[in-house]
């Protein structure tokens, strides 16, 4: 979560680095399937993952389960959400998604007044058609797909929340119909210049980026669960009908394959536009952090980058420590870099943006690098000077301590760091908890000042145990930078396009 590239020549040259080495890149071919054959990490990094649930897990997410994409997806059929989502702003939502064989699709998105989507307020149906291209030059792993919508209803659910989406709407586009609630309103159809999702600051966008994994889990054989990743939606609302995604939001479930423990993708599987779901209330708890936290699976970050992620909150102190562990490919098995960050955070504080969340600053004060490829290796001697560790001395798979240069430059990130965080905790529908931390801002900049703090999150982490008191030591190790965030997308596009025909013709 904690660090942002800052210069994009930096994060450029070692996007190119990344692309050129890593194998796979060209995986165009249609309708091929690219199954994950995991590299071990206890290999990679030797004996860190011993006697350690945590490490375990993570290891977990490279071979405990078979996942394979299909380029490009067949996406035909009807997928939920597993829980009550958040888009940035906040909004609170559950979407109903109906991808037909003939290519049109009729997606719902019911909007909700709280952050566990038990009070509906409105719900859009969009219709359109949509059709897969190629796979996606700026995501590796997604497909980029071209859509056209056709028509967009509105419907809302009470008195109040009618009231406000009229005076919205008036002013977006001259609305003159009475608005009433449970009936539908047209806001957009194909051929009309009239506009009224532009009042809602309504896109679509999120399509135009598709990834579709099949899991095979080894303890049920027949079964294999599928999931729909669409694209992400920008941080900044104003942003968001231009927007085109570099990652993904949380995923949808197949309603043929879903979990029968996902509670959600029942109940939101039933709906429709005049019967909204509505999930069960539950009580919000302060996040006790106290412990050690891993990544649910392997996580895409805007632009190139994937990652795993370990946290760690010390009892009784408020030190915590953050291990990234970076790779180049979508499925985490090749790993590029490993940062090891420790600081501080500050008492949580209920958040009166973000219902449910908890606010915290974050410093970061100590932090540690290892390479774990050839390429970032290299990158670490070139770019070093006195600004990341020792000038030159970067050895692969070898951890320094860059805190005595302040951080590192090459990785565009300087110490002492300050984050403004947003955190929520929850349940997985199995009960575990789960950590949820701030989305970084899709500009790619760092949440440094209070106001550019989140009001979504990342993916989630998922609570275990350490058998040691600090991970510390074995953690130190892998991985990669931060969290995720990137520049300017406009600066990536084009030298990755290069890269990416550079690499495809050889
Ligand atoms: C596509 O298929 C759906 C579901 O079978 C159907 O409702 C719709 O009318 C079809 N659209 C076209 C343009 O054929
Ligand atoms: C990036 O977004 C943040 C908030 O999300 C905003 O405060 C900042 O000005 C933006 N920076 C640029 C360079 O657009």
């Amino acid at each position: 979560m904690f660090f942002c590239y800052t210069t994009s020549t930096t994060i450029l040259f070692l996007l190119l680095l990344f692309l050129l080495v890593s194998a796979g890149w060209c995986e165009k071919s249609p309708h091929r399937l690219v199954k994950s054959t995991p590299v071990h990490l206890d290999k990679s990094y030797g004996k860190l993952y011993k006697h350690n649930q945590c490490h375990y897990m993570l290891k977990h997410l490279q071979d405990g389960e078979q996942i394979s994409v299909q380029m490009p997806p067949d996406i035909a059929g009807h997928w939920v959400s597993e829980s009550c989502e958040v888009r940035p702003g906040p909004e609170f939502l559950t979407r109903s998604y109906h991808f037909f064989s003939n290519h049109t699709f009729q997606a719902l998105q019911f909007y909700y007044r709280d952050n566990h989507c038990t009070k509906p307020s409105y719900t859009l149906l969009i219709e359109g058609s949509l059709h897969p291209r190629q796979a996606s030059w700026l995501v590796r792993g997604g497909t980029e797909t071209d859509y056209q919508l056709s028509r967009v209803l509105l419907v809302s659910y009470s008195l109040p929340v009618t009231k406000d989406l009229q005076v919205k709407l008036e002013m977006s586009c001259g609305l003159t119909e009475h608005l009433q609630p449970d009936l539908s309103y047209e806001l957009w159809v194909e051929g009309s210049d009239r506009d009224c999702t532009h009042g809602l600051d309504f896109s679509m966008q999120e399509l135009q980026l598709l990834r579709m994994e099949r899991r095979f889990r080894p303890s049920e054989t027949e079964r294999h669960a599928e999931e729909l990743f669409v694209g992400d939606v920008h941080t900044e609302r104003t942003q968001r009908r231009n927007h085109r995604p570099t990652g993904y939001q949380p995923p949808l479930q197949n309603i043929k394959t879903y979990d029968n423990s996902c509670i959600a993708c029942q109940i939101v599987s039933v709906a429709d536009l005049y019967h909204p779901p509505v999930l069960p209330s539950r009580t919000d708890h302060p996040p006790r952090l106290y412990g050690n936290w891993v990544s649910k699976r392997c996580e895409v970050r805007p632009g190139v980058l994937f990652l795993t992620r370990h946290f760690v909150f010390h009892k009784d102190s408020n030190i915590w420590e953050g291990h990234y562990y970076h790779y180049s490919d979508p499925v985490c098995r090749h790993p590029t870099f490993s940062i090891s960050a420790k600081g501080q955070y500050s008492p949580g504080v209920p958040s009166t943006t973000v219902m449910g969340g908890t606010e915290y600053t974050f410093t970061v004060t100590q932090m540690k690098v290892t390479p774990m490829d050839v390429a970032t290796t290299s990158l670490l001697n070139v770019f070093s000077g006195d600004e990341c560790g020792k000038h030159g001395s970067w050895k692969l798979g070898v951890q320094q301590d860059v805190t005595p240069t302040s951080g590192c430059a090459a990785l565009g990130i300087r110490l002492p760091h300050t984050e403004y965080e947003l955190f929520y905790m929850g349940q997985d529908s199995a009960g575990h908890r789960l950590l949820f931390n701030g989305q970084r801002p899709t500009n790619g900049s760092s949440p440094d000042q209070p106001h550019k703090r989140a009001t979504s999150y990342q993916p989630p982490l998922i609570h275990c145990s350490s058998g040691q008191k600090s991970v510390g030591k074995e953690g130190d190790h892998y991985f990669r930078l931060g969290n995720g965030c990137n520049t300017q997308p406009q600066y990536l596009v084009y030298p990755l396009i290069l890269v990416q025909l550079v690499f495809c013709v050889i």
